[in-house]
């Protein structure tokens, strides 16, 4: 089985790591169609993974003033993919985000049918953009959302928050990545296809995680709270905290652990690789 990897990045190195052998990185512009023809017919892969896209560099907020570039790698890029995938026959699968949505949708948290409600930073609307054309098509999109990792590391949600001055105090799904990529190779070697939320079941907020951060990792740590109007005015875009739900993926066999469980297991590892770092 071959895979290749689209966007040699944070998560495409992850899931390179966990396919081993079996998996390529390609840089190539996935908004460029003759590039990725090209690509295809040299690699000829079982299936393709697109973890290709703008993300903003240091944060989101670098999308405001970029859009020209964000709709090519968020938008126009998957739908090139879709049409070189497509011609083909190749089984593809994007890695989307949920941070299309704001709130927990009155404690039932946002299934993959429901429509995106978030639309207050241009990253989020060009996620959302291109997960609701690509959503007609037999492709498979992973909702991940504030990645979990037990190695350290600046994209990491752990050492983002250990790192911030403030944090705010608002219920989160996060995407633990290990089980994020157990689930989602569940799911790709089922050949499955359609919208799936890829976080742990439940809902966390960032000062629950450093409480724990606290009593597993560093006893020292302090941390203060910061309000959503705070934090509005010191961000350009506006920012998701939404709550997704977990049941369509969990009926499907592509499990994840509770969210406080599969947090406690990590922060234990994170800990153990904190002195190797
Ligand atoms: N990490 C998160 O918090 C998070 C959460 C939810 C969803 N996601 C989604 O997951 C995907 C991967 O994110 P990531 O965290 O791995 O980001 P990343 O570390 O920035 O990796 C993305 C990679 O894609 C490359 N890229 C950008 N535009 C491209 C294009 N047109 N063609 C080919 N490569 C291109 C980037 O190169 P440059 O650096 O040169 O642009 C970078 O190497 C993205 O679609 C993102 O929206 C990420």
């Amino acid at each position: 089985m071959k895979y290749l990897i689209f966007g040699n990045g944070y998560i495409g190195n992850k899931f390179k790591d966990a396919l081993g052998g079996e998996a390529v990185i390609s840089g190539v512009d996935i908004a460029d169609y003759q590039a990725v023809k090209q690509e295809l017919a040299q690699q000829k892969p079982d299936a393709v993974i697109n973890c290709a896209g703008k993300t903003g560099k240091p944060n989101v907020d670098w999308c405001e003033d970029h859009k020209l570039e964000t709709i090519s790698s968020n938008v126009a890029g998957p739908l090139t993919l879709l049409r070189a995938c497509g011609e083909e026959g190749i089984y593809w699968a994007h890695v989307g985000s949920g941070c299309v949505y704001t709130g927990d949708n009155g404690g039932k948290g946002y299934s993959e049918d429901d429509a995106p409600n978030f639309f207050g930073s241009f990253y989020s609307r060009t996620k959302a953009w291109s997960e609701t054309m690509l959503k007609e098509f037999p492709v498979l999109q992973l909702r991940l959302r504030m990645p979990v990792d037990d190695t350290p590391g600046s994209r990491n949600l752990i050492t983002k928050i250990t790192t911030y001055k403030k944090v705010i105090s608002t219920p989160n799904s996060v995407s633990v990545l290990e089980d994020f990529l157990r689930a989602s190779l569940v799911l790709i070697g089922k050949r499955s296809t359609g919208i799936y939320n890829m976080t742990n079941p439940g809902g966390i907020t960032h000062a629950e995680i450093l409480d724990m951060y606290r009593e597993i990792v560093d006893p020292f740590f302090a941390y203060e709270i910061f309000s959503l109007e705070e934090l509005g005015a010191v961000t350009k875009a506006g920012r998701s905290n939404c709550v997704l739900s977990s049941d369509k993926r969990e009926s499907a066999g592509a499990h994840m652990r509770p969210v406080r469980e599969a947090l406690r297991a990590t922060l234990q590892t994170y800990k153990a690789n904190l002195h190797r770092v």
